[in-house]
């Protein structure tokens, strides 16, 4: 039996413009999916326990084929179930055991659909368990690489590697097409408000593929995240919290004028920017779930604790710890 865990992150700058070659940083944060992966004769069965922090918890233990019987959106459980599938295929190419069975629990800190990375963590975590439990070891750039095959099969081709790199990796990361790279930042104070909702990604990446192809204003904007992910990087390295906290401002922005955030998402945007964040955006593909803010003070997470829309507000540190084996 090993257990494995991997973290969860925010965007800081750059979602839906890497879809198209801008790069984009997500750093970890010390919200975690840890997955445990033990041998058995044949088969895979999956037990799933709390799978969100406070959304809806599944309990399931059944041949992954068959459908849990729980409350939740289909899409949700369907691509959860996906997601722990394929990245057992994955660990079985890499250790050339394609017949070896397993029983995989997978427990998550992270909030499914919500922008926070979810099913990265489980499918970095899931092929770092069951590889381990198979005698292999693979280094976190190899297991970033097949999770993201597993994303790329489970999400229809509509994934970049920002998600499934952070993940294994852990601190902050600089993605740029193929190019993936650890970055130095300095220890942000993130504070994270959730709406309870999920996005529909795949719509909400279609949704942005048209704007551009039918404006070239909304082409230009896609750029002009790309202008804002270079500045956010220079002013990491300088460790210039008030520039970052600007450039998030203006990326939230735009991502608002290419029609992804929501009524939920703004209202936590300006309820943390009122409360004196120095930063705040959404994070990932929108349409509900997280924002990301940045205050070193209690206001902001107070202060969205009483936003109208707001089921839940955390901080959540940087994680300089990316995939690992638990003891
Ligand atoms: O919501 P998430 O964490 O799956 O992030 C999606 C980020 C996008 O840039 C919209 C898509 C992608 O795969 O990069």
């Amino acid at each position: 039996m090993v257990t494995a865990s991997a973290p969860g992150k925010v965007y800081l700058f750059g979602e839906h413009a890497v879809v198209y070659g801008e790069p984009a940083v997500p750093c970890a944060i010390e919200l975690r999916a840890q997955v445990t992966a033990t041998r058995r004769d044949s088969g895979l069965r999956v037990h799933a326990g709390d799978l969100t922090i406070d959304g809806f918890t599944v309990e399931y233990e059944a041949e992954a084929s068959d459908r849990p019987d729980i409350d939740v959106e289909d899409q949700l459980v369907e691509a959860g179930i996906g997601y722990v599938n394929e990245a057992i295929e994955q660990a079985r190419d890499a250790a050339d055991a394609p017949e070896a069975g397993f029983d995989v629990t997978v427990d998550s800190q992270i909030p499914l659909g919500a922008g926070l990375g979810s099913s990265a963590a489980v499918a970095v975590a899931a092929i770092k368990a069951a590889t381990r439990e198979l005698g292999v070891d693979l280094p976190p750039e190899e297991i970033a690489g097949r999770a993201y095959q597993v994303e790329h099969t489970v999400q229809d081709g509509q994934a970049s590697r920002a998600d499934t790199f952070c993940s294994a990796m852990g601190g902050a990361v600089r993605v740029e097409g193929d190019d993936c790279r650890t970055i130095e930042a300095p220890d942000l104070p993130f504070v994270i408000g959730y709406d309870g909702g999920a996005g529909n990604t795949g719509a909400l990446v279609a949704g942005v593929r048209e704007l551009r192809e039918e404006y070239d204003f909304a082409a230009d904007t896609v750029e002009a995240i790309g202008d804002i992910v270079r500045r956010g990087e220079a002013a990491l390295a300088d460790e210039r919290v008030a520039e970052i906290g600007r450039l998030m401002n203006f990326n939230h922005g735009l991502l608002s004028a290419l029609g992804v955030s929501s009524r939920s998402l703004d209202a936590m945007v300006w309820a943390a920017r009122d409360a004196g964040a120095v930063g705040a955006k959404l994070t990932g593909a929108g349409g509900g779930g997280c924002i990301v803010a940045l205050d070193e003070t209690p206001e902001t997470t107070s202060a969205l604790k009483y936003t109208p829309g707001c089921e839940d507000a955390f901080r959540a540190a940087l994680d300089p710890v990316g995939v690992c084996v638990e003891d």
